[in-house]
């Protein structure tokens, strides 16, 4: 299973001799998130740079609520719920929102803060109504293990939209100078990442002081905007926002990760 690893400051790179399934990454993801699910929006808050990217991200969210005359929100892997509560009280209109995530600490506490959160993901749930006005993935798509698992995602979260409806995303960035993107692409030839299963961006990771394993994809440009089209999103639009350096500003493409919002045309 893990061969070597290499550091990269408070995570190390782990090395898969074969990428393992889709399943055993789900797996290891939810197990990686319910040894930090009681401390995660404690490490948020003291990270500096964390705070003022998500505040910012949480601000271009709510710019599309609003601008959508949004009512209902799903928001895919909240995770503990307190965003969607700091986005909710920032409102002057009601948004009502449901949440989902795959880990059930996550899910409880998001719960007990009065988000109605479902534990599960997209494809593993039973949602199949388009019901909602807006649909939020805040810093979690990554995790969705492989391309085919991440289209069937896109596709799903399209059918769930109400026609009109947007979907805003953030993700990090293969070419952000500033960010592990480069060194992925590097490791990826280096390593020959491929000839494990590897899709380009993928990376699997442990925090140093948690010895736990994660996964996590980088996208490039090109790659979410195809995946959008490819389901029917249209007026897709991408920005940049500073993650490493520069946190919560926006910057080019180069500089930082990736906000992206597309809307399910009403073509009726
Ligand atoms: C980095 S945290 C982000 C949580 C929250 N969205 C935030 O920004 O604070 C990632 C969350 O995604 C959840 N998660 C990972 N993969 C998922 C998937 N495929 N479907 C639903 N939840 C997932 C994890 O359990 C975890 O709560």
């Amino acid at each position: 299973m893990s061969l070597k690893s290499q550091k990269f400051s408070s995570h190390e790179i782990v090395d898969y001799d074969v990428k393992p399934t889709d399943q055993k990454i789900l797996e290891m993801i939810e197990d990686y998130f319910s040894s930090q699910a009681d401390e995660y929006d404690q490490f948020d808050e003291n990270l500096e740079k964390r705070k003022r990217y998500n505040g910012k991200i949480d601000q271009l969210v709510r710019e599309k609520l609003k601008s959508n005359q949004a009512k209902t929100l799903l928001s895919i892997a909240c995770g503990t719920g307190k965003r969607e509560i700091d986005i909710q009280n920032a409102l002057a209109t009601k948004v009502e929102i449901h949440g989902l995530d795959l880990n059930p600490v996550m899910c409880k506490l998001a719960n007990e803060r009065g988000i109605e959160c479902q534990r599960g993901t997209v494809l593993s749930l039973d949602l199949t109504e388009a019901s909602y006005d807006a649909i939020a993935y805040l810093h979690a798509f990554g995790h969705v293990p492989s391309r085919q698992q991440r289209s069937q995602e896109i596709e799903k979260i399209y059918n769930l939209l109400t026609p009109g409806g947007v979907f805003c995303v953030d993700l990090m960035n293969l070419d952000d100078e500033n960010e592990w993107g480069p060194n992925i692409k590097k490791l990826y030839e280096e390593k020959k990442w491929s000839e494990k299963g590897l899709e380009l961006g993928d990376i699997f990771y442990k925090r140093v002081d948690l010895q736990k394993t994660s996964f996590f994809h980088y996208f490039s440009e090109s790659e979410i905007v195809q995946l959008l089209t490819n389901s029917g999103f249209e007026s897709i639009h991408v920005q940049y926002v500073g993650y490493a350096i520069n946190a919560g500003q926006e910057v080019k493409k180069d500089k930082g990760a990736m906000f992206v919002t597309a809307i399910k045309t009403d073509k009726v």
